[in-house]
């Protein structure tokens, strides 16, 4: 057995700035045996080339109820029958019954919304009478939240408690906070897709209440709990710090963000490069060896935990040049920020939508954005699945 790094003892330093970090296992190699931060011993994968092999090694296992090792109670829930917890057939068959929902065709339908919400939480935003807001709270969670739920059909009174329970899971206090999170989330859930069984509405869910395919496969009862909370807790979480990593890229980045102001046929590229340099999804979701897997020269035995570091795949200077440099006119194909192969994430259409509509408006209406805080002092969330500070104060 390779030697154990201790991740967590780098404290702080580690969440705010994994790349040195992660730069510095690169340069020795693929395969680290590391100690995360208020978590178990794992195996981590660090290099582009390393990490899409991990990511496309049918091995390497989603599902947990398999591995004979569920984690806390909560795996057990309804909530972990969904695709990102499950490996062929059984992923094919449960994204089939979705994946139509979010084509980019689908998705662009959705534009004129989507502005909307985003014009009407700017004009709040710029009413506050001091010209200064956290961008977090004012646009960057409020905005692919009331869009996810909008798709989704969950009321808004509802919303405010949703995001408490999601916040926990993708970053949780403490094992018993995480575990009543789950459990009234699956609660949640259970309750209401009974409520549109009996009294169906717009929405997502009840479509997929209805859907079947061509073969007539419908989804279960528990994988219809599981499907609405990945999609409830995959859009929530994520985009917010697409958004708030975006913005804070390009204020600290002057020339590249008077760059983009000055042509905005450049958006679609700043958003990849937003995802390249600093994505919202440190580490992709646990992974468990099936068998033992060889990765650059290193035995993983069977039943070890995986953590796939998205983050050093697309910081990688032998796939990218100067790959620490934020360069909006760089070529950032190919990061890493949405993960690769089969669990290539279902809404990055929808995710890129929503950022470009809101960059936009946001750098068009505030002219003289700026950072209104010492970005050392801002808070990071915990964890490395979610990267993103809690807050971004900013004034305009
Ligand atoms: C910037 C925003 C987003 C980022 C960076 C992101 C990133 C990711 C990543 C890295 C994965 C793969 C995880 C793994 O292999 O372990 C994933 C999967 C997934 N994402 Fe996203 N995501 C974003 C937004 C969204 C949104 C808005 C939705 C939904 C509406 C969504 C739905 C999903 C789903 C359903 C999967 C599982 C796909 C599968 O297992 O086949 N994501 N996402």
């Amino acid at each position: 057995m390779p030697e154990i790094v201790d991740l967590g003892a780098y404290g702080e330093d580690f969440t705010a700035n994994p790349y040195k970090y992660y730069a510095k296992l690169r340069a020795q190699g693929p395969v680290h045996r590391v100690r995360v931060p208020n978590g178990p011993d794992v195996w981590l994968v660090v290099g582009h080339e390393a990490v899409r092999g991990a990511l496309t090694d049918p091995r390497l296992s989603k599902n947990w109820r398999a591995s004979g090792q569920l984690g806390p109670a909560g795996e057990e829930s309804a909530l972990f029958t969904n695709m990102l917890d499950a490996d062929p057939p059984h992923h094919t068959r449960l994204r089939k019954l979705v994946a139509k929902e979010f084509t980019a065709r689908r998705v662009e339908a959705l534009r004129p919304r989507v502005q909307q919400i985003t014009d009407e939480l700017l004009d709040a935003m710029l009413a506050a009478p001091d010209g200064r807001a956290d961008l977090v709270e004012a646009l960057a969670f409020p905005l692919p939240m009331t869009v996810i739920c909008e798709l989704i059909g969950v009321p808004a009174m509802d919303r405010e408690a949703f995001r408490g329970w999601s916040n926990e899971l993708v970053a949780p206090t403490g094992e018993e906070a995480a575990y009543a999170a789950t459990v009234a989330m699956s609660d949640y859930l259970v309750g209401l897709i009974e409520a549109r069984r009996k009294d169906p509405g717009e929405g997502l869910l009840s479509d997929l209440i209805r859907t079947s395919d061509e073969d007539g496969d419908q989804l279960s009862r528990e994988e219809l709990v599981g499907t609405a909370f990945l999609l409830l807790v995959a859009g929530h979480e994520t985009t917010v710090s697409l958004l708030s990593n975006g913005v804070r890229a390009l204020l600290q980045h002057p020339a590249q963000l008077a760059a983009l102001r000055a042509d905005f046929s450049l958006l679609d590229n700043a958003v990849e490069e937003m995802l390249r340099y600093d994505g919202p999804v440190e580490t992709a979701t646990w992974r468990f060896s099936s068998e033992p897997v060889e990765i650059g020269g290193t035995l993983i035995p069977a039943g070890e935990t995986i953590l796939v570091a998205l983050a050093s795949a697309s910081r990688d200077p032998e796939r990218y040049s100067a790959a620490d440099d934020f360069d909006i006119t760089r070529d950032a194909r190919g990061h890493a920020a949405f993960g690769h192969g089969i669990h290539f994430c279902l809404g990055a259409p929808l995710a890129r939508l929503e950022a470009r509509v809101a960059l936009r408006s946001l750098l068009e209406r505030c002219p003289d954005l700026a950072l209104d805080v010492d970005p050392g002092a801002l808070t990071w969330r915990t964890g490395m699945l979610i990267r993103g500070t809690e807050q971004l104060p900013v004034r305009w």
